[in-house]
């Protein structure tokens, strides 16, 4: 038997909002520009890796075509096209479920943090209006190795002063899952099997995760 949940850890891109998709056509249209090949299916590996580790995966043995000063040009016009997208939101582009879930685990009086490999994640948390529902958050601008690294979630952790044990992650990235298994927590994947497979439970939305059933995840 799995020791008492006393907090949950969200990702943010994918769980709470959908700003994977916003990722994902940043880099696409980049990409169609640069006349280098890219689609929804690479794309999926990019979730949970930072800015920089996206452009390396994508670029994969072209990379070295590319000096330093390109690359980092190429991932500012990704990163000003994101936030063109980004900063268009509201707190109406919340996942359905996602803002009842929050509420009632605050109500039960669990500890919640978000911790993601994102350097904008506190932008599109204001956007959403959520920073208050939160007690602590992480983000790429604290931790420089982003998933599937474990210190994203155990930096988390600790500034909760909660033990990884009882932690539970919510995830919707094969690296987060992985990230999360390393750092010694339960984890819930969000989305289809080929991609979170490794979590402890799978489900297809957020929306489809009540917070007795989160809270009462059993180890493996
Ligand atoms: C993660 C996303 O949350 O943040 C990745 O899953 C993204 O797709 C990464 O690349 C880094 O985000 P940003 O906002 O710092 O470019
Ligand atoms: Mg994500």
């Amino acid at each position: 038997m799995s020791q008492p949940t006393q907090a949950v850890i969200f990702d943010l891109d994918g769980v709470l909002t959908d700003t994977a998709e916003l990722h994902y056509q940043s880099w696409q249209w980049l990409m169609d520009e640069m006349g280098i090949p890219f689609d929804r299916q690479r794309n999926e590996a990019l979730r949970g890796l930072s800015r920089t580790e996206s452009l390396e995966t994508i670029l994969g043995d072209k990379s070295s075509e590319f000096t330093a000063e390109q690359k980092a040009e190429i991932a500012r016009r990704k990163n000003d096209d994101y936030l063109s997208r980004a900063m268009k939101m509201t707190p109406a582009d919340l996942l359905p479920g996602a803002g009842e879930l929050l509420n009632e685990l605050r109500r039960r009086g669990i500890l919640i943090a978000v911790a993601s490999s994102s350097r904008n994640a506190e932008a599109v948390l204001d956007r959403l209006q959520i920073r208050p529902l939160l007690d602590v958050l992480v983000d790429g601008n604290d931790v420089p190795n982003s998933k599937p690294n474990p210190r994203v979630f155990l930096e988390a952790a600790e500034r909760l002063g909660v033990p990884p044990a009882r932690c539970v992650v919510v995830e919707d990235a094969a690296s987060g899952v992985a990230a999360a298994r390393a750092a010694g927590m339960r984890v819930v994947g969000i989305g289809p099997a080929e991609r979170v497979g490794r979590a402890h439970r799978i489900k297809p939305a957020i929306a489809d995760l009540p917070a007795d059933e989160l809270l009462e995840l059993p180890e493996a």
